[in-house]
C-alpha cells in the first residue's frame, strides 16, 4: 500500500492552489490522501509568511504533531511547504528535529519525488528551497473527480509566481521570488481541460496578476498580457464565469477596465488591494499609486459595469501612520464604500524596509484603529447586502453550505454568497434567486425562476 498524505494549507488562495497541485501530482504517483491527520503516513503544512501570526500557528501546529507522533506513531514523515518554507530552510528542522522536509516555492513539483526518496530509505532528511527556471508552470494537476456530478463547479488557475513590487511592508517577493508568467496557450489548455471536465467559473491567480506577462508578452492594440489572457480564456466554451486575484492599482489600465466592458463571463467582481487612503503611506509603502489614480480605477468600474462589487485589503498600522493618515483610510473607506474589506494588522518581516521604519506603533493603538475600521468595514457592508434584498441575482451554485450543509450555497456575480433551500441537482447550475434577507455578509434565497443553464 503507498503512504497516505494529509496536507493542511496557511494563507492565501495562491496557497490552497499549489496543495491541490502537490496532492493531484501525489496522487498520479500511487500516493492516496488521509481523510485527516490522525491517520496519514505524511503530513505537510503548507505555510505563510505574510504576518508573523501565520508562521506562529503552523510552528506551533508542527510542534504538537511532532509530539504527538513520536508518542504514538514516530514513523509519520512531516514536512513544511512554502513561503516559510522558503524564508526558514534549514532553520526549521534545527528547530524542530522531527522535521523531516522542507519545500520551498519554487519546488512544490517535487514533494512527490522527495517523499519517495525517504520512503524508500535513501535520504533521511530532505529541505530544497532553490530557485528553479520553469516552476511557474509546475502548479498545473487538479484534483477532478471523474464523475460530473461531483467534480468541482470551480477551479484555480495559477498564471503566474511572484512579485516584483517590493513593498515595503511586504515579504512576498523574498518567499515567492521575481514574476515569472506561464504562457497564454499553457493556461488555456488547463482551462480547457477544467471546462470539459465540468468546471464552469475560473478563477486566475497570481501575487500581481496586472503584472502577468508584462516582460514575454507585447502589447498588442493597446492591450496587455493579461487583458490577452483574459480574452483567449474568454474563448473557451463551457467556462461560464471569469474571476481573477489579485491585481494591483499601479498595473490597472484602461485595458483591463474596457475588457469588462467586452467580456460578458468576465464577472463584475474586483478585489483591488488599496493598502491605505492616505497619498503618504501609500509612497511609503512604496504602491506606486495615488488615492486619485486608485478612485479613478474605481470610478471607471463602475462606469462600465454600475453593479461591480468591490473589495480590498487594508493594513492597520504601518509605522509611522498618523490618526489623520488613518481618518484618511477612514474617508477613502466611506467614499468607494466597499463591499467588504479584509484588514490585516502590520506585522513587522523579515528583510522589509518598513520594519525598520522610524514609529512602530504600539499594540494598543493598533487594536483600537483596527476595531474602528472594522466596524466602518462592518457598517458600510451591511448596506450592501441589505440592498440586494428583493432583488433577483444570479448564481453559480458550488454546492452544500459550509455553515449549514442540508442548504446550497452559490454565489452572485459580484462575488457575494448566497445561502438557499436547495439539493444536489441544482450543483453547477447558473440560476435566478429571489433574494429574501440578508445576514453578515450573506445573503438568503428562493431559487425564483429555475433558469436554465
Ligand atoms: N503585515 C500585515 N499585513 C500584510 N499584508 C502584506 N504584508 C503584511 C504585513 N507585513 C497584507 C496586505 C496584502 C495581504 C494579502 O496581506 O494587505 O494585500
Amino acid at each position: 500500500m503507498m503512504p497516505s498524505v494529509y496536507i493542511k494549507t496557511y494563507g492565501c488562495q495562491m496557497n490552497e492552489r499549489d496543495s491541490e497541485a502537490v496532492a493531484a501530482q501525489l496522487v498520479a504517483k500511487g500516493y492516496t490522501l488521509a481523510s485527516s491527520e490522525a491517520v496519514a503516513d505524511v503530513i505537510l503544512l503548507n505555510t505563510c509568511s505574510v504576518r508573523d501570526a501565520a508562521e506562529q500557528k503552523a510552528i506551533g501546529k508542527m510542534q504538537t504533531l511532532a509530539a504527538e507522533m513520536r508518542r504514538t506513531r514516530p514513523e509519520v514523515v512531516l514536512g513544511f511547504l512554502g513561503c516559510m518554507a522558503q524564508s526558514r530552510g534549514q532553520q526549521l528542522i534545527d528547530k524542530l528535529p522531527d522535521v523531516d522536509l522542507v519545500v520551498g516555492t519554487q519546488k512544490f513539483h517535487r514533494t512527490a519525488d522527495y517523499l519517495d526518496d525517504i520512503f524508500a530509505g535513501k535520504r533521511t532528511k530532505v529541505v530544497d528551497v532553490g530557485e528553479e527556471q520553469g516552476s511557474e508552470a509546475a502548479i498545473r494537476e487538479h484534483i477532478l473527480n471523474g464523475n460530473t456530478a461531483e467534480s468541482p463547479v470551480t477551479a484555480f488557475v495559477s498564471i503566474m509566481q511572484g512579485c516584483n513590487q517590493y513593498c515595503t511592508f511586504c515579504i512576498v517577493p523574498y518567499t515567492r521570488g521575481g514574476e515569472r508568467s506561464r504562457t497564454i496557450p499553457d493556461i488555456v489548455a488547463e482551462c480547457r481541460e477544467l471546462a470539459a471536465r465540468g468546471v464552469r467559473e475560473i478563477t486566475l491567480l497570481g501575487q500581481i496578476v496586472t503584472s502577468y506577462g508584462k516582460r514575454d508578452i507585447p502589447v498588442r492594440d493597446g492591450k496587455s498580457g493579461f487583458v490577452q489572457l483574459l480574452e483567449a480564456v474568454h474563448e473557451i466554451e463551457g467556462v461560464e464565469r471569469i474571476r481573477f486575484t489579485s491585481p494591483h492599482p499601479k498595473g490597472y489600465g484602461d485595458d483591463l477596465v474596457e475588457a469588462y466592458a467586452r467580456l460578458p463571463k468576465l464577472v463584475e467582481s474586483a478585489h483591488l488591494p488599496v493598502q491605505s487612503g492616505s497619498d503618504r503611506l501609500l509612497k511609503l509603502m512604496h504602491r506606486g499609486y495615488t488615492r486619485e489614480r486608485f478612485l479613478g480605477i474605481i470610478e471607471k468600474l463602475r462606469r462600465v459595469r454600475p453593479e461591480m462589487g468591490i473589495t480590498t485589503d487594508i493594513i492597520v498600522v504601518l509605522p509611522g501612520e498618523t490618526e489623520l493618515d488613518f481618518e484618511e483610510t477612514l474617508s477613502l473607506a466611506r467614499e468607494v464604500e466597499f463591499d467588504n474589506a479584509y484588514i490585516f494588522k502590520y506585522s513587522p518581516r523579515k528583510d522589509t524596509p518598513a520594519a525598520a521604519m522610524p514609529g512602530q506603533v504600539a499594540q494598543a493603538a493598533k487594536e483600537e484603529r483596527n476595531a474602528r475600521l472594522l466596524a466602518l468595514i462592518n457598517e458600510i457592508g451591511a448596506r450592501h447586502y441589505e440592498k440586494c434584498v428583493g432583488r433577483q441575482e444570479q448564481i453559480l451554485v458550488e454546492g452544500p453550505s459550509k455553515k449549514n450543509p442540508a442548504r446550497m450555497m452559490g454565489r452572485t456575480r459580484n462575488n457575494k454568497i448566497v445561502v438557499f433551500e436547495g439539493s444536489g441537482r441544482h450543483r453547477g447550475q447558473i440560476m435566478d434567486v429571489k433574494i429574501k434577507r440578508a445576514g453578515s455578509f450573506t445573503l438568503y434565497g428562493d431559487p425564483a425562476i429555475l433558469n436554465v443553464d
